[in-house]
């Protein structure tokens, strides 16, 4: 007999069907034996009536988590007994036929709960069960249709997708670089990108005008409730655009995306209010200000843009560093003052900020498509010729070949789901993501390698911490 899904079953009542799934609970009444299955569409109450002796004591065996086939009858349930509280709770399973495809052992934890009274080493350790429980499965269902949304939305605007490399050089991005050594090119190390950036822009040299990319990015810095190691951007690109070009492309995407799938979300405001970097401080001494009227309005959405950020902050050492992106351009009227390199601490950059209920859900710029004022931003922050010329020598080159003016954004897209979907931790929307300190405990990530392969990559561990 054909398997039909759960969700299926009251449009079969009468009929015969076959269901396959999860034993997700178990009661025994008396000589009836009511088992919960589960698939990925609903959960199905299945009775084993006392009558036929050997498929009740068949039944009898069942623990929680086997995987079984099932075939019997649809029936109402008895009233009294309808749950109103599951799409299936008015009808039954009268099994008549028990196939068990898999056992399971007892698991380490129930899955019937949220999972958010559990310690977070547990749920890691065992995530393929975590991720049966019904709220990691919406989670990640969610996560699927706003990506599936915003490629849509995209692709209908005549973006293209395109993938960049992963074992790539380092870029300044603000965090350290996760390395990888090579075992061809001995003694030397890729890096994995902290964010698609240099790709992007040579991607507008390339002509292909608009770029966007689902995008893994890799950061080695303290991992945090919003911040995972590694984490996923929407990166764009748009080549002959000014900002209010690509602040009004995202604005609509957004808007868009709350409205397609999280109609009982009210954005607060629209346009989205902009807040200059120095206002922001001054009201509210941060640059992503939660700006939410009702804060325990869990459907309201404050999304605010900041703008007018400083380019250049001071290091401890005194010399001067970037504040968001090298490859910004500043502000036309402070153009002068980079080419001269003057009034350091006033150059404001191009660079806005997009902060939601108080967290920063994404960040761009418009760049600086001509050498010079990107080569200026290096000598400003006081990168020797020879460093330019071998960190970044490809883009100061490439930029001289007829670079269109561009600029774009990147969306921290697993801190805007968080956000959509109300969760308290970045985790929660991830598949598999890492504990607080940087490891998957499921994996045991990171681990040793062996000798051999030390060897090969001419690695020699000195000190273990
Ligand atoms: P930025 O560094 O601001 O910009 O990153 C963009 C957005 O990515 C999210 N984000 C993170 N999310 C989870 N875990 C992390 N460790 C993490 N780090 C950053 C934030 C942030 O706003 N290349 C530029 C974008 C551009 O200019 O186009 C960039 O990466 O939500």
């Amino acid at each position: 007999m054909e398997r039909i899904l759960i969700s299926k079953t009251p449009e079969n009542k009468g009929q015969n069907v076959s269901v396959s799934g999860w034993i997700w609970g178990r009661r025994d009444h008396g000589k009836l034996i009511f088992i919960d299955v589960k698939d990925r569409t609903g959960t199905l109450q299945c009775v084993f009536l006392p009558n036929n002796k050997e498929l009740h004591s068949l039944g009898d065996t069942l623990r929680t988590g086997f995987v079984v086939r099932l075939e019997g009858q649809v029936s109402e349930r008895p009233k009294g007994m309808v749950n109103a509280e599951i799409p299936t709770g008015e009808v039954e399973l009268q099994v008549t036929a028990l196939e068990i495809l898999n056992e399971c052992v007892t698991p380490p934890f129930a899955l019937d709960t949220d999972g958010l009274e559990l310690g977070e080493d547990l749920r890691m350790k065992y995530r393929y069960l975590d991720l049966r429980r019904d709220r990691l499965q919406k989670n990640i269902r969610t996560r699927f249709q706003i990506i599936q949304f915003i490629r849509n939305w995209l692709a209908e605007k005549e973006f293209v997708e395109i993938e960049t490399p992963i074992l790539t050089k380092s870029t300044p991005e603000g965090a350290r670089d996760y390395v990888v050594p090579s075992r061809l090119q001995n003694g030397k190390f890729y890096a994995l990108p902290q964010a698609p950036q240099q790709y992007k822009q040579l991607l507008m040299v390339a002509g292909f005008e608009k770029y966007f990319q689902i995008a893994r990015c890799f950061r080695d810095e303290d991992t945090r409730g919003d911040r995972q190691p590694e984490f996923t951007q929407m990166d764009m690109e748009m080549s002959f655009v000014e900002r209010e070009d690509v602040i009004a492309e995202n604005e609509s995407m957004l808007i868009g995306l709350v409205k397609e799938l999280f109609p009982n979300k009210k954005i607060q405001e629209t346009p989205f209010p902009r807040i200059s970097y120095a206002e922001a401080m001054e009201k509210y001494g941060t640059d992503r200000p939660d700006l939410r009227k009702d804060k325990e309005d869990k459907d309201l959405l404050a999304f605010c843009w900041v703008i007018d950020f400083p380019f250049f902050e001071k290091n401890d050492d005194n010399t001067w560093t970037f504040t968001h992106n090298p490859f910004s351009k500043p502000k036309n009227e402070h153009m002068e003052w980079l080419m001269k390199k003057e009034k350091i601490g006033e150059i404001l950059t191009t660079q806005y900020d997009i902060a939601l209920n108080g967290f920063e859900i994404g960040g761009g710029s418009i760049r600086n498509h001509k050498p010079e004022p990107l080569r200026k931003v290096f000598e400003i922050m006081g990168f020797s010729e020879e460093r330019i010329a071998s960190n970044f020598g490809h883009m100061l080159t490439a930029l001289g070949y007829g670079a269109p003016p561009h600029g774009g954004i990147a969306w921290g897209l697993d801190r805007l789901i968080t956000l959509l979907t109300g969760e308290p931790n970045i985790r929660e929307v991830f598949s598999f993501p890492k504990t607080g300190d940087g490891r998957d405990l499921m994996m045991d990530a990171p681990a040793e390698i062996s000798e051999k392969q030390l060897k090969e990559l001419g690695i020699k561990i000195l000190d273990k911490k």
